[in-house]
């Protein structure tokens, strides 16, 4: 490929600041807020943190970078910058491959991520209207129950959040992206630190942070670690194609390592903060931290109906999970939008509203899955372990994106990067120095593809 033609047709971030912004509208959402908190309870809290903190150092960070430098290096769609990049290193063409394995996986996640994104909307109107002022954790919860137990309106949610993720996507990821994650991010983490001196008040602070922090290893099993390394990839939007997208759109000349630690640091904090408001309301209402998805709705209002101007801070707090879910969505659909319109010469308000039809159709499944289809659940062991258990149509797409296909795509990111890219190539790419250069490189080659193989082989008993 030559150089000159290395802009993308879609366009390109008007500067490094909007691409960070960006990426971290990607990386902050449902699963910073929503999925930490829960999977950490249902999984015993410190030790797994531990772990997840570690998967996003050693494996998480370094794959980021060689996504981000893969999109740039090759400036389309995932599908296609792979392919172009095969071609340029001298690689066999079936890397396209890696670039629909992201697609698919942005697909079924995006399918049941707006069904959430849905719950959090219709808290945004309960909030607002007061219910919760004074409530009991018994009265929050059964609300919660209640609420889920109605698939009419947990499809109308989720159908509103998708009809608003397509209208944004058709108009192109660069407008208006930019400028409201730059309001709506830091709006979010102000909220978090208002909602952090709530929890301090309720005199469990202490238990809170003993349960996310001191670690009993005891507590880990192979997949408690297989579900913290599938979160790091979730969280950071890693191993599908949604940074290489990004990427893609980055002008020439900024510092991939940088931005990529920027967003990582972002990222963990905002997660981290959303586990230190929530287990303190957890224990000091004697709350179950494994009581699944649906914690944060289950805990948060307690402290909305408690606090002074909790209709306002709370209704604003959902808003703006709404804002963060929204900027994730974009980019799980992103990479399929830009292959359609670069393959297909359809426009990209005809490929945003067919990639978001299908993705609500998928959607209808993981909204049947909290009522109707709630007992309809399989599970599934391999060499005497269990890999899947009592799992739903939701449970079972979470699994299998977050823990199986993220992972999977970022191992293959992580080979093609550092051992099938010529080392020129990705010098010249990440120009960085020689010393962080070659951290990246050892990174990369070894340690990344490595740990995602071991907790692999672990998990399905291959190895103990
Ligand atoms: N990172 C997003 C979140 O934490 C989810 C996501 C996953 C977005 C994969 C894009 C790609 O909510």
């Amino acid at each position: 490929m030559s150089e000159e033609i290395r802009t993308s047709i879609h366009g390109q971030w008007s500067s490094r600041t909007a691409f960070i912004l960006a990426a971290t509208g990607s990386a902050v959402g449902l699963g910073n807020i929503w999925k930490f908190p829960y999977i950490t309870g249902e999984n015993g809290g410190g030790a797994f943190v531990v772990i997840y903190l570690l998967c996003i150092v050693t494996i998480g960070l370094p794959i980021m970078v060689a996504e981000v430098m893969l999109g740039r290096r090759g400036r389309q769609s995932p599908v296609n910058t792979m392919a172009a990049l095969a071609a340029e290193e001298g690689r066999p063409a079936i890397w396209f491959l890696l670039g629909w394995l992201g697609v698919i996986a942005g697909f079924l996640i995006l399918s049941y991520y707006s069904v959430i994104a849905g719950w959090a909307l219709s808290y945004v109107f309960r909030t607002a209207s007061g219910v919760f002022e004074g409530a009991t954790a018994d009265g929050v919860s059964s609300i919660f129950t209640e609420f889920v137990s109605n698939p009419e309106s947990l499809l109308a949610w989720h159908t509103i959040f998708m009809v608003a993720t397509t209208i944004i996507v058709s108009r192109g990821v660069k407008h208006g992206i930019e400028k409201a994650v730059s309001y709506l991010m830091p709006a979010l983490f102000v909220l978090l630190i208002i909602l952090l001196f709530y929890s301090m008040s309720t005199g469990y602070f202490l238990d809170g942070l003993n349960f996310l922090f001191a670690p009993d290893f005891n507590k880990l099993t192979a997949n408690s670690i297989l579900v913290a390394m599938g979160h790091a990839f979730f969280t950071l939007s890693l191993g599908m194609g949604a940074i290489m997208v990004y990427g893609s759109y980055l002008p020439k000349e900024t510092s991939i390592a940088k931005a990529s630690m920027m967003i990582a640091v972002a990222d963990t904090l905002v997660a981290l903060l959303a586990g230190m408001v929530i287990f303190p309301i957890v224990f000091a209402n004697s709350l179950e931290p494994g009581a699944g998805p649906g914690l944060i709705f289950q805990t948060l209002p307690i402290a909305f109906g408690q606090m002074e101007a909790g209709v306002l801070i709370g209704t604003l707090f959902f808003l703006l999970l709404v804002f963060a879910a929204w900027s994730s969505a974009i980019s799980l659909i992103e990479p399929a939008v830009a292959w359609l319109v670069e393959n297909k010469g359809v426009t990209r308000v005809t490929a945003s509203v067919w990639c978001g039809m299908t993705t609500w159709v998928v959607g209808i499944g993981s909204v049947l899955s909290f009522n109707l289809w709630s007992d309809k659940t399989w599970s599934l062991s391999l060499f005497g372990e269990t890999l899947f258990e009592n799992k739903t149509f939701f449970s079972t797409l979470d699994g299998l994106t977050a823990n199986i296909m993220l992972p999977m795509g970022g191992l293959f990111i992580a080979i093609f990067a550092g051992w099938l890219m010529k080392v020129e190539s990705s010098k010249k790419e990440l120009n960085t120095t020689e010393k962080g250069y070659n951290l990246w490189l050892f990174l990369i080659r070894v340690v990344a593809p490595i740990a995602v193989m071991v907790v692999f082989l672990n998990v399905t008993g291959v190895i103990k």
